[in-house]
């Protein structure tokens, strides 16, 4: 058996399907559990650059089996787009190696509208949602009314299953927001004949996984989100609306609890946040400038989804901790180490200051209440001057380099086994 996971450790946007990417080089499936087209993971080979929202991204090696698991929530329109992205590119999308699986859930249109309607109702208090129905979909599926995709399956009831959610939506829509009433019987008749086209990929993937483990093959999980985004683990109720932590891997796949060998947490250089939530080390002016790039370079950090800029900071070791003991983290994958080059000194937070006491953990985990008055308490490294996007070994690495390395394996206690220092493929340093 060999289940591998990687898991975003941070707030998203750690550089997991980059990750995912070059582990997938050793694994027969990759499949993502959990979310939808909320996630946005970019994968770089060559001058080739894919962004990938719904479908793994160890698809774009030949030899891997992608599946979308159980635990996602799937919208048909962005998958089919994505099929037809990665056909372009020349790779294989056929329903042999690209499965569904039965238990997803469906995220129509219906959903992406009340979720903005949802949202900005919200007002000051909105959650900055990536706006693609996430969190309606999931509400769906808590109720006991959403769409499987195994419900395309059945001709005789899906029809009937589509309109339901349209009219319950529509409701909400006009009677809470406001808003003018959508077309239940178009949007059905058009979402129902789209949907359709996925029939092909549908199958058991619990069951195929299960089977694969037990002959030897392995598989590699690929998060979404991040470790601070988990419904129930993260920055309440900042967070997205499913499990993104490694647990949520075995539900999300329909694996046994024992099949887990290695939990692969992938941790930014530095700490970036897209939409609202507590972020103690945010920084402001000529370091946060130099952190987020201007948007010139394709890794700025503006978002892979809906082009926001991100909100940067410093790498914060007691969130990395916390992210460490909640997924069971084996070891540690640092990346765009490379975007520190230039600064003259760094810090890391190791403690938090919070009303007058130094804590090293927070005492409800990161919800937001706690973590928005928690002062960050940070060590001071000294940065490094040189281009490190090109070197290929840990010797190599300037001194300062590995000691900003060699410090964040002291305040983690987890070895970080690979540096990531540009987006391509080959630009990693492996310890
Ligand atoms: P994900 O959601 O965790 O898969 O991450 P995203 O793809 O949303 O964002 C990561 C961004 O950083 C993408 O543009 C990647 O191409 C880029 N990236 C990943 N690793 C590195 C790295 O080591 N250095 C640099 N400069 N860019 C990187
Ligand atoms: P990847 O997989 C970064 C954030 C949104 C918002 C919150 C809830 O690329 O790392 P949602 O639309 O899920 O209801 O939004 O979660 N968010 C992400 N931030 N990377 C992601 O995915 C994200 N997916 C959701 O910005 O704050
Ligand atoms: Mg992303």
């Amino acid at each position: 058996m060999s289940l591998s996971i990687v898991i975003g450790s941070q707030w998203g946007d750690e550089g997991k399907g980059r990750i995912v990417d070059l582990l997938s080089s050793q694994s027969d499936f990759v499949a993502r559990f959990s979310g939808g087209d909320n996630a946005g993971h970019t994968v770089t080979v060559g001058d080739q650059v894919f962004k990938l929202h719904t479908i793994p991204s160890g698809i774009v090696h030949k030899h891997t089996i992608a599946i979308l698991g159980g635990g996602m929530v799937i919208n048909p329109f962005t998958f089919l787009d994505e099929v037809q992205q990665l056909k372009e590119a020349g790779v294989d999308t056929s329903p042999n190696r690209l499965l569904i699986s039965h238990a997803a859930h469906l995220i129509t249109p219906a959903h992406r509208l009340l979720d903005q309607a949802q949202d900005a109702a919200r007002g000051k208090q909105a959650i900055g949602t990536t706006g693609r129905g996430i969190g309606p979909a999931y509400v769906d599926k808590a109720a006991r009314r959403g769409i499987r995709a195994r419900d395309i399956l059945d001709p005789a009831s899906f029809p009937q299953k589509v309109s339901a959610c349209y009219e319950t939506i529509n409701r909400s829509l006009v009677q809470l927001f406001g808003q003018n009433p959508i077309n239940v019987e178009e949007m059905s008749a058009e979402f129902i004949t789209v949907a359709n086209k996925l029939a092909p990929h549908i199958c058991d993937c619990g069951a195929l996984l299960r089977g694969a483990l037990t002959d030897g093959s392995s598989v590699l999980a690929e998060g979404a989100q991040g470790t601070l985004l988990d419904i129930d683990h993260g920055t309440y109720p900042f967070v997205t609306s499913s499990c993104t932590t490694a647990p949520g891997v075995l539900s999300g796949l329909g694996l046994g609890i024992r099949t887990v060998d290695r939990v692969i947490g992938v941790t930014k250089a530095f700490q970036t946040r897209v939409g609202s939530g507590p972020f103690p080390t945010e920084l402001e002016g000529e370091a946060a400038n130099h952190l987020r790039g201007s948007g010139a370079n394709p890794w700025d950090e503006f978002g892979t989804t809906t082009g926001r800029p991100r909100r940067v900071g410093w790498l914060d070791a007691v969130l990395l901790r916390y992210a460490i003991e909640v997924n069971g983290i084996t070891e540690l994958c640092i990346t765009k180490a490379d975007v520190l080059s230039g600064l003259a000194s760094l810090e890391i937070a190791s403690a938090y200051d919070l009303n007058g006491e130094q804590i090293k953990s927070l005492p409800f985990g990161p919800e937001s209440g706690d973590l928005e008055a928690a002062a960050p308490i940070c060590e001071e490294l000294p940065g490094w001057n040189e281009d490190i996007s090109q070197i290929k070994t840990w010797a190599e690495l300037p001194r300062q380099a590995q000691g900003y390395i060699e410090t964040i394996e002291a305040l983690s206690g987890v070895p970080v086994k690979m540096i990531s220092v540009g987006p391509e493929r080959s630009q990693y340093i492996s310890r």
